[in-house]
């Protein structure tokens, strides 16, 4: 991610409890993801917008505050834009799109999020967004293609901070029973929409995120999900519940162990220049490793990132 560190942990919010609002701005969550979306009543959105833009006016500087608005093919995802780009408020960090069929539905929006921006003297291209990338059948088929159409839309592309995937809306979409088969391991098309987003989001360059665990009070199983994630490359995963928070920043932080292990490898390298391939205890390691060692070291907090010594 060009803009700095990984996004950890985002915190769903509905947009419309001020009590929830307080309680996760005292939040460890990297970022707040107010939402204008599913976890609200469609009678309360108006009176959510007002809230959320007012939150957003009145907003101190960690954590970073996104708002998912409505899916980007809707008229409400109009309102929501309105609402939020108003000139009063303060503009979110970025804006989480849920619902997306297709990456052209994102380089529109990108393109109406220039004229808000212009409109109300923010930074062009300011904003930055999040895509959940898998909630429609049409999205998950589009993902092999993500890259060809933003790589021909690079205002678009450079907002892009993540992907994401969920299971709840692509669930309802098939029709499926259950995400999950009797071991409570998620089933293959699950699988497939996960994989798929990282893939993808690799293939892009940008943060892939773990969507929710929504059995919010099973501490084991989100170690669990956490521990997978981490492993295949996800770097950061939404909570909808403020207990999950401290779980998530500590799985996507790099032990001491793992920097020190990175900074070995950086360093040996910079001792061996022009070398493509180095010997470390007894391994071989080439350029994979090293790109690894400084994902790793980039994603670390700033007092382990320093390679000291050569
Ligand atoms: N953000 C901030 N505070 C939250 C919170 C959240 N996402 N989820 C729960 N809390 C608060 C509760 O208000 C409660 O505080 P209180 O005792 O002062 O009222 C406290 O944390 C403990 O909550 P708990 O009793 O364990 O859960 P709950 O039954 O009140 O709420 C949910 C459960 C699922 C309804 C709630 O976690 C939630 O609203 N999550 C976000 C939902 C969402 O945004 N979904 C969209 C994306 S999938
Ligand atoms: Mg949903």
């Amino acid at each position: 991610m060009s803009h700095g560190a990984p996004l950890r942990s985002l915190l769903f919010v509905p947009g419309d409890s001020e009590r929830k609002q307080a309680k996760a701005l005292a939040s460890t969550a990297d970022a707040l993801i107010l939402d204008l979306e599913d976890s609200v009543d469609p009678a309360q959105l108006p009176a959510a917008r007002q809230r959320v833009a007012q939150l957003l006016s009145a907003r101190g500087t960690a954590p970073q505050l996104w708002v998912r608005v409505n899916p980007p093919s809707s008229a409400a995802c109009r309102d929501d834009l309105q609402a939020l780009y108003a000139a009063a408020a303060g503009a979110p960090a970025g804006l989480v799109l849920p619902k997306v069929s297709s990456a052209t539905e994102v380089v529109e929006l990108a393109g109406e999020l220039g004229a808000l921006e212009a409109r109300r003297g923010t930074a062009p291209g300011a904003t930055r967004l999040v895509v959940i990338a898998t909630e429609t059948p049409q999205g998950l088929l589009g993902l092999p293609g993500y890259a060809a159409i933003l790589g021909g839309a690079p205002q678009a592309l450079a907002r892009l901070a993540g992907l994401t995937w969920g299971a709840e809306d692509l669930s309802a979409a098939l029709g499926a029973l259950d995400k999950r088969d009797a071991a409570g391991e998620l089933t293959f098309i699950f699988q497939l929409a996960r994989s798929a987003c990282l893939l993808a989001a690799a293939a892009l360059g940008v943060q892939a995120i773990d969507g929710v665990y929504t059995e919010f009070q099973d501490a084991a199983g989100l170690h669990d999900e956490l521990s997978s994630a981490r492993r295949d490359g996800f770097s950061g995963k939404l909570a909808i519940h403020p207990g999950q928070v401290s779980a998530i920043n500590e799985a996507f932080t790099p032990s001491e162990a793992e920097c020190e292990h990175a900074r070995r490898v950086v360093a040996a390298f910079a001792a061996a220049p022009g070398a493509g391939v180095v010997s470390l205890d007894g391994r071989m390691i080439d350029r994979p490793h090293l790109l690894q060692a400084r994902r790793v070291l980039a994603s670390a907090p700033p007092g382990r990132r320093a390679v000291t010594g050569r």
